[in-house]
């Protein structure tokens, strides 16, 4: 198959990689010159495990190109991928749709026989029906269907959750766009992954609750924790205590700092505005929404009181500030409310991230960065775990204490074990722990 893929993100440039992994012959394009000048110097834009070698490989092989317009590669396409970014549209908190509309609108002009165009970006219910409608309006002739086709891969994990995912939801209604994308996804069915096959509806709105539910399960789990730490019970032994019920299922029951990232915090805002237009308001979604904002905004007080009511003048030294370990997306991640909150009480903030330093330079003005975790640890009166990258899993705690002016930390990840802690003298807080007697 010849696949056009439209926006080379995380998305788009890792789908696009896998395909021509398939074996199939694809062209990421992007509007992003710079980008796409990148790719083709054989550097990847993005931090994601794994990525580079599979570009690389297959664009050695001759399956993989890029270009920084899609003309060429949708006029020669059987399959044509729309991947562009859904951001949450200024003001009202709907999916920002101007990308997706643009590039159907580019796609028509350029297709050339019969096409399936597919939208893989995660668009609301409806959008599918209005891009078949903007390329019919603008090529009125033109032989195409239209498939939704959401990801659900993971940042981090995007090429293992591409190449051997859960499932594949496909929406198509004409028999002979359904055998393009049965061709396309061949590989995952000989080995078996179940391909749920529905209308374009049905997989669109598949992608919102998947999301949903998933932000749900964290927020309930972030409220238990709450609980624990009330009443003296350990959160994590509560989540291995109703997750090893196989009807609830022991992912996503790690409590933390509030959930962020490119997916989760749009995807719910853009399901709740859904739901409400057409009066079916989600109102489990708007209180995940509700409570995890106030929750990012909560972990700056939580420090704040665990320094005795005041950071004024005291160093912070931070571990960790994307949105998740493995990747440098720093998209809606927790840090953005805390280290700014921290900063307006008065703390300087010495922070490393191995890989999310250069995007957070951006985003954080004032900030301090070290070269390493031991580094932001050197005179640091308090250090706050924010994101759980496994480095940090292998610190060496009695190393942290030499190098602090105060041992203190406020671990709202729970990568370190809080007796251990304790034991070596540190003034230890995690998320949902009991905290010491006496
Ligand atoms: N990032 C994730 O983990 C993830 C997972 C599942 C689904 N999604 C969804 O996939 C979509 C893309 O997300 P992403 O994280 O890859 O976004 P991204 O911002 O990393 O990439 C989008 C790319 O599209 C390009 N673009 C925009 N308009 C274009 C056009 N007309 N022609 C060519 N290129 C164009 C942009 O320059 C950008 O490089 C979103 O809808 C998102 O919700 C993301």
């Amino acid at each position: 198959m010849r696949i056009a893929m439209v926006g080379s993100g995380y998305v788009g440039l890792v789908s696009g990689a896998c395909f021509a992994q398939f074996g199939h012959d694809v062209v990421c394009v992007d509007k992003a010159d710079d980008k796409i000048a990148q790719l083709r110097k054989g550097e990847i834009p993005i931090y994601e495990p794994g990525l580079d070698k599979l570009v690389a490989d297959n664009v050695r092989a001759g399956r993989l190109a890029f270009d920084t317009g899609l003309a060429k590669a949708v006029g020669s396409a059987d399959a044509v991928f729309i991947a562009v970014g859904t951001p949450t549209r200024r003001g009202d908190g709907y999916a920002d749709l101007t990308y997706v509309y643009a590039a159907a609108a580019e796609i028509a002009e350029a297709l050339s026989g019969y096409t399936v165009v597919i939208t893989k970006s995660t668009v609301p219910v409806g959008t599918g029906r209005e891009v078949a409608r903007i390329i019919r309006e603008a090529r009125p002739g033109a032989e195409f269907d239209v498939v939704s086709n959401p990801e659900f891969l993971r940042e981090g994990a995007a090429i293992e959750d591409f190449m051997k995912p859960d499932r594949v939801v496909i929406g198509v209604e004409s028999s002979r766009a359904r055998d393009v994308m049965a061709a396309i996804y061949r590989p995952l069915n000989l080995i078996q992954t179940p391909m749920v096959f529905t209308n374009i509806e049905t997989a669109e709105v598949t992608k919102y609750a998947g999301n949903a539910f998933l932000a749900t399960k964290i927020t309930f789990i972030n409220e238990i924790a709450d609980l624990c730490e009330k009443v003296g019970a350990d959160v994590h032994d509560v989540a291995r205590g109703i997750g090893l019920d196989g009807r609830i299922g022991r992912k996503f029951l790690h409590p933390g700092p509030g959930f962020g990232g490119s997916c989760f915090p749009k995807d719910t805002l853009a399901l709740a505005y859904t739901a409400r237009e057409v009066d079916a308001p989600q109102t489990i979604v708007e209180q995940v929404i509700a409570v995890n904002n106030a929750r990012k905004k909560h972990m700056a007080h939580k420090v704040i009181e665990f320094c005795d009511g005041s950071v004024a003048g005291l160093t912070v030294g931070v571990l960790g500030l994307t949105f998740k370990p493995n990747t440098d997306d720093m998209r809606d991640a927790p840090s953005l409310d805390i280290v700014p909150a921290l900063q307006a009480a008065g703390a300087r903030i010495v922070a490393f991230d191995p890989e999310g330093m250069k995007e957070a330079a951006r985003l954080l003005p004032g900030l301090a960065f070290a070269k390493t975790a031991y580094d932001a640890a050197t005179g640091a009166d308090v250090m706050v775990v924010i994101t759980e990258w496994p480095e940090f899993r292998g610190l060496d705690p009695r190393r942290l204490k030499q190098l602090m002016r105060q041992p203190r930390i406020v671990d709202l990840r729970n990568i370190f074990n809080p007796e251990e802690m304790r034991g070596l003298g540190f003034t230890y807080e995690g998320v949902g722990r009991p905290q010491p007697r006496g």
